[in-house]
């Protein structure tokens, strides 16, 4: 049974369970791997991201892992399997090569083809369904999305196998995004963790349990760069930033491949949609395309993305599913990749809407011959493509690679040998990893007064719906995730309450779209009266944020600003948390606030994680991987500007010096709250780097040491950064970006020197027409801890 959730995508039915063996399976052999997949105790935490010193991604080989699996683990890669690979997919190659012309172009396009379950709804489904089983049996049905439930999963298997002329099995796919049933923070939260271990563990949990549900292939990670808040889909990347973007890529991928094949999406420049509006246009120059927006998938591709999704926008003209320049010359020429694409959903039809096709027959040929492998739901390619290769409009060898690319896979997955999977019992909600990651991604905005942690005994009240709605802690996609599963700020809190003898009074104040009538407002002001410290969710819901959920203005709905307001009028102190999924606007009452957290949507532990870090069991470590913006206004803001021929100056009153100078007359140019930002509970003092060299070649390694101390009183864990200018470029360039980070913890009076590399090629940008320009001449360094780094240091590339 499938429901749907909020973004739109079925959640199957959370009491469902694991597919019945079928009858020639080993019983004994399926138990020793069942026995030894429960076993395996919570996903280890990798304490803190420290980059080796060749801070080179190591290269995993995209392919060679084939069967023999490990219980649900894919194979490591070795020669062998890679050579079994390469022999199973001759093999059926071959297979179908044999075949009289028409059937062997229909078998091929058969690989190419996805569909949905949730696409057969209506009276007639049984028909539809019926209609589509035939499809299998035809061999026209090579993938398959939310086959939620697995009996029904398992009969189309069977279908595939047993009954279609050439036996070749499907690949069951799932969004499972940031968890499957444990879920993790929303991808934009695991970025302020900063901590790629954290990433890599959420991914590679999630893809056990998906593995667990029968799922070979995910559609994640998320790798679009998003500078503009007013696009919701900003929370399921990680942010502004491609450094950083490139880190989380690349951990989330070796994640996934763990168990399932991973996904690089939505390919490419999705995230600069115009307007922030979901889908829209997006148009830049080459230059910034390969500066910005390509990396992550670069690091993706490198760490061993199986797949690539095409995004739903068009790129300077051209929609990114018909877009050759991107699938062929980038994916395939300069990042060397040899991904699957996948189209996003129905976005071969859409070629119709965006105008450059005018047949369903035009869509299909431009999607194939850009180098579109395999087609999601709009079957397009079942109808039009086998015509159109013996029209000789799509040559048969485009066919051929998308077809070795399909059933590469599949022999990868080891469906070849074992097209049903294993009976598992699932493993047990791995919370302790949710917990660990979800409080790595917590960020302290402001601890005026040393309100923040709070102490057991004081009297809380606790305010806000959104405190209290267990979705409203899980995100967007959040899979199978259920609410009697996830652990809200409320229920955590009132567990501390009776655990430490303190006293919990909740009050919602308001509804989950935050608006407060006048009697919500006068019971969280009762509330407040008994209290100690006053507690407030502050935000959006988490249908606020994800697919198709653009806003005009990223401030806080409803009247949260009364019931700020209200409540700051008691004298109390004030901690606010800010739940949401992007960066948000909040009102001028809030720099009244003295404490605030950015606590966005950390997922199943959600409430636990809040309370260790309330409490002051956990130090927040936290830095935002995105700016927010002071008004919605200033978008785009990001810490990437470049220099202008005007550049503004301000006062102490934040008052521009110069009227004709780059600057609004109503507002600041600087964001409310910048990238990289965070406290602690304690304090740091980051020293004097030392670099490696003064000057080096182009092929070198600099090297840069950096003394930090802990000059407070607790345990901490701090994340130096480094931010990087050109200075003898002849294009303009941004007057700092992210180069560098390494975190190191450290107890109260222990000082430790984090060592971060930068190796000069990662210094290479592009010039307007794409191309590479050799790193050379003059750098300047700031060294720091948010994106105002001021310490200075330089050297020179010969
Ligand atoms: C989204 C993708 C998603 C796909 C399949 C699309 O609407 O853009 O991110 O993977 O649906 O659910």
């Amino acid at each position: 049974m499938t429901s749907v959730t909020n973004a739109g995508r079925p959640q199957a039915d959370t009491q469902s369970t694991a597919p019945s063996a079928p009858a020639s399976r080993g019983a004994l052999a399926a138990q020793a791997r069942a026995q030894r997949l429960n076993s395996s105790t919570s996903i280890p935490r990798l304490d803190f991201w420290s980059p080796p010193d060749s801070a080179k991604p190591t290269f995993a080989p995209p392919y060679g892992r084939v069967a023999p699996r490990d219980g649900l683990r894919r194979a490591q890669p070795s020669q062998e399997r890679d050579a079994a690979v390469q022999a199973c997919v001759d093999k059926v190659m071959k297979r179908i090569d044999a075949l009289p012309e028409a059937e062997r172009i229909r078998a091929k396009v058969g690989q190419m083809n996805q569909y949905a379950v949730e696409a057969f709804t209506g009276p007639d489904r049984g028909e539809k369904l019926a209609a589509f089983e035939q499809r299998i049996r035809e061999g026209q049905v090579s993938s398959f999305l939310y086959a939620g439930d697995p009996k029904e999963a398992r009969r189309y298997q069977r279908i595939a196998v047993e009954e279609s002329p050439l036996g070749i099995p499907l690949l069951f796919a799932w969004d499972v995004i940031h968890g499957m049933r444990t879920i993790f923070p929303i991808p934009l939260a695991m970025a302020a963790s900063w901590n790629p271990g954290s990433a890599m563990r959420a991914a590679e949990v999630a893809g056990r349990e998906a593995a667990e549900d029968g799922q070979h292939w995910t559609f994640a990670p998320m790798v679009d760069i998003a500078r503009d808040p007013r696009w919701g889909r900003i929370a399921e990347g990680a942010g502004e930033d491609q450094f950083l973007g490139s880190r989380m890529a690349e951990a989330q991928v070796r994640g996934f491949n763990q168990y399932i094949l991973s996904c690089a999406k939505h390919f490419a420049a999705y995230g600069a949609a115009e307007g922030g509006r979901d889908y829209n246009t997006t148009d830049m120059s080459l230059r910034r395309l390969h500066d910005v927006y390509l990396p992550p998938f670069y690091a993706a591709a490198k760490a061993g993305a199986d797949t690539f999704m095409t995004s739903f926008n068009d790129l300077n003209g051209v929609p990114s599913t018909a877009n050759p320049y991107l699938l062929r010359d980038v994916l395939r020429g300069r990042f060397g990749s040899n991904a699957m694409v996948v189209t996003d959903w129905a976005s071969t039809y859409e070629l119709l809407n965006h105008g450059v096709a005018r047949t369903r027959a035009g869509a299909a040929i431009a999607a194939a011959n850009a180098g579109v492998d395999m087609e999601m739901v709009s079957g397009l390619y079942a109808d039009e493509l086998a015509k159109a290769v013996l029209a000789k409009q799509v040559p048969e060898a485009v066919l051929d690679e998308a077809c070795r690319r399909v059933i590469r896979l599949k022999a990868e997955m080891g469906l070849f040998d074992d097209p049903y999977g294993e009976i598992v019992t699932k493993s047990p909600l791995d919370r302790k990893a949710a917990r660990e990651v979800a409080e790595d991604s917590i960020v302290l905005l402001r601890n005026d007064g040393n309100t923040l942690p709070l102490k057991p005994s004081q009297r809380i009240a606790l305010i806000g719906k959104l405190a209290d709605h267990p979705l409203d802690h899980r995100g967007s996609w959040s899979a199978l995730g259920k609410d009697d599963e996830t652990v809200t700020v409320r229920q955590a809190l009132e567990a501390r309450a009776i655990e430490s003898g303190g006293k919990l009074t909740y009050v919602a104040g308001n509804d989950r779209d935050g608006a407060s009538t006048k009697a919500d407002i006068d019971a969280a002001l009762q509330a407040a009266k008994d209290s100690d410290v006053i507690v407030i969710a502050i935000g959006e819901n988490a249908d606020r944020s994800g697919e198709a959920s653009s806003v005009q203005l990223i401030e806080l709905p409803g009247n949260q600003r009364d019931l700020i307001k209200a409540l700051q009028a008691t004298g109390k102190p004030v901690v606010a948390l800010l739940m949401n999924g992007r960066p948000m606007v909040l009102p001028k009452e809030a720099d009244a606030i003295p404490a605030l957290l950015e606590t966005w949507q950390l997922g199943t532990e959600h409430g636990n994680a809040v309370a260790n870090v309330l409490f002051g069991d956990r130090n927040p470590s936290g830095k935002l991987p995105v700016s927010f913006p002071a008004a919605t206004g200033q978008i785009p803001v990001h810490h990437q500007m470049v220099a202008t021929g005007r550049p503004a100056s301000f006062d102490k009153d934040g008052k521009v010096v110069n009227r004709f100078s780059s600057a609004y007359l109503d507002g600041p140019n600087a964001p409310k709250f910048r990238f990289g930002f965070g406290l602690s509970y304690t304090s740091f003092a980051i020293g004097q780097p030392t670099l490696s060299a003064r000057e080096l070649w182009a092929d070198k390694t600099l090297f840069v040491d950096v003394p930090v101390k802990n000059t407070g009183k607790l345990k901490g864990k701090e994340t130096v950064q480094i931010y990087s200018r050109w200075e003898d470029s002849t294009l303009t360039q941004p007057l700092r970006k992210l180069q560098g980070f390494a975190q190191v913890e450290l107890a109260p009076g222990e000082s430790k020197v984090v060592r971060i590399a930068i190796p000069v090629t990662d210094l290479t940008v592009h010039d307007n027409d794409g191309n590479p320009m050799k790193p050379s001449g003059l750098y300047t360094l700031f060294i720091g801890n948010d994106a105002s780094a001021q310490t200075e240091a330089s050297f020179v590339v010969r």
